[in-house]
């Protein structure tokens, strides 16, 4: 299949670090990578299994990768972490080879709200789903520096929430957290530039979770604008989209079925 990426600018194979990809949306965004023609680094915290089912899978898909271990394209870290965040980045170009892509997908979603509110809890919101991405990405420019990439040769994607465009005060410290990477999307833009493109992809309701039953999951899902939020599909086309097309940065696509444009009262997984 002919991808952005077998034009003849870019012959060698391109790796992307997906992370919190054994499970949920971060696997099928490395599945979907995987199809689209990169080789994938998969990171995990606790899902090691998982995560070398994910890898295998990919390199399935991959017909451009030669068979290989997937255990050379799993990597551990809990980005609540600082060091074990920093390490990450340079192991899998240590093991991999250069790096193009980074899609922070990992992230803590514990509940709590302003009555339960604490600075333990917001600081491992902040160092997971804040502080991380921002490392990363440093570390993908730093990389990018080192090895003399080309303008837009490498991107940075961010998951988002659109419940930062329709707010509510549950999940206070995950909504904070995210808020704040939403801003640092626009300053990364700016900061990373040229070489690095960064890019907020916001979905809607799309998996369930433990809080939600599964006939209440399809209830709320309908409830948008469009009649439906969005898929995993949806999400990961996006995500493909944006790691392809060079002239996006310093922006957010929400992908929810126009559920941003409602006003919701609780999160979701309390309505
Ligand atoms: N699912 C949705 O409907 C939805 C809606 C809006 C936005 N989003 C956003 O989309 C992204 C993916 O959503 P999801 O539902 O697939 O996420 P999720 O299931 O809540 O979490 C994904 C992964 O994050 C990893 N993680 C959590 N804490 C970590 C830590 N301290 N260090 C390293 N990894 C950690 C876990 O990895 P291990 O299992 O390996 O421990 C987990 O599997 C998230 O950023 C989320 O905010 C999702």
């Amino acid at each position: 299949m002919s991808t952005p990426f077998s034009s003849a600018s870019h012959t060698a194979p391109r790796t992307a670090l997906v992370t919190g990809a054994g499970k949920r949306l971060g696997r099928e965004i490395a599945l979907g990578l995987a199809k689209a023609g990169w080789r994938v680094a998969v990171h995990f915290n606790t899902s090691e299994a998982q995560a070398l089912q994910t890898a295998k899978d990919c390199l399935a898909l991959n017909a451009s990768t030669p068979a290989t271990d997937p255990h050379q394209f799993i990597f551990q870290a809990n980005l609540a972490d600082e060091v074990a965040t920093r390490n990450l980045l340079p192991q899998v170009v240590s093991q991999l080879g250069p790096v193009h892509a980074v899609v922070n997908s990992a992230a803590l979603f514990e509940h709590d709200d302003v009555q339960s509110f604490s600075y333990a809890n917001m600081a491992q919101h902040w160092a997971t789903n804040t502080g991380a991405a921002i490392v990363l990405a440093q570390a993908l420019h730093q990389h990018c520096q080192a090895r003399g990439a080309q303008a837009a040769d490498a991107v940075v994607i961010n998951m988002l929430d659109q419940k930062l465009w329709n707010p509510n005060p549950d999940f206070l410290s995950y909504t904070l957290s995210k808020a704040a990477l939403e801003a640092a999307n626009t300053l990364l833009a700016q900061a990373l530039a040229p070489q690095v493109r960064v890019v907020g992809v916001a979905p809607g309701l799309t998996l369930t979770s433990h809080m939600l039953a599964d006939d209440k999951f399809q209830q709320l899902h309908k409830l948008s604008p469009l009649g439906r939020s969005s898929s995993a599909e949806d999400v990961v086309s996006t995500v493909v989209f944006a790691m392809h097309n060079r002239a996006i940065t310093g922006t957010t696509l929400l992908v929810d079925g126009g559920q941003h444009l409602m006003k919701f009262e609780r999160d979701f997984s309390l309505m």
